[in-house]
């Protein structure tokens, strides 16, 4: 594409008179926010060791009581997007949240849409609208916008998990605040699976008045499907998404949530897609290409890849390897920017 005139080549007062009257040239310009055949992004590549992270937020924990933090949490920053912008995407927030034994993280709600990946630690709950909901290793729980939710931990050792916002998309469209409230009566305890077994309760046996009817997607339920799909199917990536139970449809919104299954000594290729994505080692290890570079996953790192890269997951053991993915595909998919590229 030909190059277009530069700012430096308007005369300095008739640039200083569109100032003065608040109007600027686009074709200088033109180039920075139609980049030609693909996006320029800011989201870097980039891994977080979970070695790395989990002295700094238990130190967190001895340096802040939860009184004087509300959410104890350590942002798992892109440096591509400024640390201080806590963006691992343009649409992606990513925290390591601590939470102590008998500490409690106070009820609020929100209009960013949020889940937890339990990452370690036993006997923490999440209560969201009344919804008791136990945190176990590996289980996914919903809060989505607008539903009242709280944490609290009644075991004996840390407890530790990874939030997953759409914090930088809602806070750029200006739509970010929260309310704070009480302590919620429990309603209902949800240790089991509500749409378990192909059973749903009869009040909601046609449709529920909510646009999230399951809340916790317990691990050994995913993996489970993993490693029955694993058999069944002969090709990869074996990969199962988190749904709406009733529509089929992404079970949030804006962010797409799935988990991966990379067998032993497998590799998994994934094509280029509009969506950034974000890896998050649930069980094993993996070694993850994105483009040119390769990092080294072990369980609990995370990891984060700019639209339209081409990602590699290796599987160089004799164990299988888990991946939980979070991705930008439905708000793309719904605003009509969503695109798959061949492999080159
Ligand atoms: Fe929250």
């Amino acid at each position: 594409m030909e190059q277009l005139a530069r700012l430096e080549d308007l005369p300095v007062t008739y640039v200083d008179t569109l100032k003065q009257n608040n109007l600027v040239p686009l074709w200088p310009s033109l180039r920075n926010v139609l980049p030609p055949v693909k996006p320029v992004p800011l989201t870097q590549a980039i891994a977080w060791k979970f070695q790395e992270i989990k002295p700094l937020l238990i130190e967190a924990g001895e340096l802040t009581p939860i009184e004087k933090a509300e959410r104890r949490v350590l942002v798992l920053a892109n440096p591509g997007h400024g640390l201080d912008n806590m963006r691992a995407t343009s649409v992606i927030y990513l925290g390591m949240q601590l939470l102590l034994p008998k500490e409690w993280a106070p009820a609020h709600r929100h209009t960013p849409n949020a889940v937890r990946l339990i990452v370690e630690g036993e006997n923490a709950y999440t209560t969201v609208e009344g919804q008791k909901c136990p945190m176990s290793h590996g289980d996914l729980i919903l809060t989505p916008s607008g539903l009242w939710h709280e944490h609290g931990h009644d075991g004996d050792e840390p407890v530790i998990w990874l939030d997953v916002l759409d914090l930088p998309l809602v806070y750029y469209m200006e739509a970010s605040f929260v309310e704070g409230g009480e302590c919620q009566p429990v309603v209902s305890v949800l240790d089991k699976p509500r749409y378990g077994a192909g059973l749903v309760p009869t009040k909601h046996h046609i449709r529920a008045e909510t646009d999230y009817p399951m809340l916790r997607y317990p691990w050994a339920e995913a993996k489970q499907l993993l490693i029955d799909l694993a058999k069944e199917q002969t090709d990869a990536p074996v990969q199962v998404a988190y749904v709406n139970p009733e529509t089929g449809e992404d079970c949030q919104k804006i962010i797409g949530y799935s988990a991966l299954m990379i067998r032993p000594n497998e590799t998994v290729q994934l094509p280029p897609r509009s969506a950034a994505q974000v890896f998050h080692v649930i069980e094993g290890q993996v070694e993850l290409k994105i483009d040119a570079q390769t990092f080294a996953l072990d369980k609990a790192d995370t990891a984060c890849a700019p639209c339209f890269a081409a990602v590699d997951l290796i599987n160089h053991s004799s164990e299988a390897c888990f991946i939980f993915v979070a991705d930008e595909a439905p708000i793309q998919k719904k605003l009509g920017l969503y695109s798959v590229r061949e492999r080159r």
